[in-house]
């Protein structure tokens, strides 16, 4: 079986699906590696270093699609959303592919996916159990984005960070207010934390008090029902507007008393929350910076626009889209860890085997044999029931 890693198409991606270390590992599971020239050049892992691990470069995307069996993309036969489908001409029916597809942002697609015969994998849908740890994609690439977040707050701002006693007089840290203290929050967290920032955080799971005290930093602590605010897979869930409401007018205060605001409340598959609003960014003092991790679901700031910054009474609010690509070494790493775990899981004895006993193969498979085998994305495309591929032929 062939696994076939083709140049990412989305626009300004820099990361490859898998490195030149995990080449090896794929062949010790019998399978062959072709790396299209130049996927991992951009992330910093050079051609020669795939051939030495094994792998074969092949130069033309078009052989690359039609030799492999099996695709591994970060973006999964994606440019972008509105011509993210290119790639599908290239496709034939029986191939599988393993990526991120945003499956439940971008259903319609994963139909037109569907209608190709491919089976594909998405990533993002890998359950929260111990054993799909090692192939958690959202974890790897939101422990990227929180530590960037904190960078690009401290690169734009117009103050240092640690606090500093010097002839010239005493600097005071920056305040850092985390919404959201999931992974991508922790890490926002641990990294303002080691610039010497003074960091505060609140999430709606009180579970993750103890990880925020433990990392240095104030557990903010509001008057709002919690109990159950967690749901399956350590998620939060949707609260409602009046909880919202009432989260908001308890997080002014401290809002207006921050110098940077990480924002990373999401819900997958839903709107972020709108947790600042314009009011509360008139609260804030000018240059202060707002970074919106949740911009992708529309932003947790009201004011925030996905991808470009907005500078409002001189608070900037960046809501960056993406951000895992932008140290795309380590997010490649990361991700071509994951991806091959999947993949190790995914075969036995060098063959695809669909086992749909298994949850981390059932939860990620998208497509099969012509239909949108997903009960969530089915739901979301308005197709009734389940899958017939599955329910009555079974999968092989
Ligand atoms: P996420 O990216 O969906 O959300 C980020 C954070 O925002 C979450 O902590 C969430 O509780 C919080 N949030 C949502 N609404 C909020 C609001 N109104 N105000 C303040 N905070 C709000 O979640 P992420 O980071 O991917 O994971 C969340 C949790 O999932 C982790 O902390 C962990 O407990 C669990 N997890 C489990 C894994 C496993 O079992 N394999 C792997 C990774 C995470």
């Amino acid at each position: 079986m062939i696994v076939g890693i083709p140049v990412e198409s989305y626009p300004e991606e820099r990361r490859v699906a898998l490195i030149p270390a995990s080449v090896p590992v794929l062949m010790k599971a019998g399978l062959k590696v072709q790396v299209e020239t130049g996927a991992g050049e951009l992330a910093g892992f050079p051609d020669a270093e795939y051939q030495e691990q094994g792998a074969l470069l092949i130069p033309d995307r078009r052989q690359l699609f039609s030799s492999a069996d099996v695709l591994l993309q970060v973006h999964g036969l994606g440019a972008n959303r509105d011509s993210g489908l290119m790639d599908l001409e290239l496709t034939r029916s029986g191939q599988a592919v393993v990526g991120l597809f945003d499956p439940l942002g971008a259903p319609e697609r994963v139909a037109k996916i569907a209608e190709r015969g491919i089976t594909a994998f998405a990533m993002e849908l890998v359950p929260r159990i111990s054993r799909a740890q090692p192939m958690d994609v959202l974890t790897s690439m939101a422990t990227v984005s929180g530590y960037k977040a904190v960078l690009i707050a401290a690169e734009t701002h117009k103050r240092m960070f640690p606090m500093m006693i010097t002839a010239a007089g005493t600097i005071t840290p920056a305040r850092v207010f985390v919404v959201g203290a999931g992974v991508a929050g922790l890490q926002a967290i641990a990294t303002a934390r080691r610039l010497g920032a003074v960091v505060q955080s609140y999430d709606v799971r009180p579970a993750v008090k103890e990880q925020v005290v433990s990392l240095g930093a104030r557990f903010l602590e509001l008057e709002l029902e919690t109990e159950k605010a967690e749901g399956t897979g350590g998620y939060a869930k949707t609260m409602g507007e009046d909880f919202y409401r009432r989260q908001r007018e308890m997080m002014t205060t401290v809002v207006a008393e921050s110098d940077v605001v990480i924002t990373t409340a999401a819900i997958p598959g839903k709107k972020s929350p709108i947790l600042i609003t314009k009011l509360m960014v008139q609260g804030m003092r000018p240059g202060s910076i707002i970074v919106d991790l949740a911009a992708e679901g529309g932003g947790n700031c009201e004011l925030t626009r996905p991808g470009e910054p907005v500078e409002y009474n001189g608070i900037l609010i960046l809501g960056p889209l993406n951000l895992a690509s932008t140290l795309p070494y380590h997010a490649s790493q990361m991700y071509a860890r994951n991806v091959t775990s999947f993949i190790k899981n995914l075969v036995e004895d060098g063959e695809l085997r669909l086992n749909l006993e298994d949850p981390i193969i059932r939860d990620t498979l998208l497509t099969h044999r012509g239909e949108v085998v997903n009960p969530r994305v089915r739901e979301l495309v308005g197709m009734p029931g389940s899958a017939s591929t599955i329910e009555e032929k079974g999968v092989s």
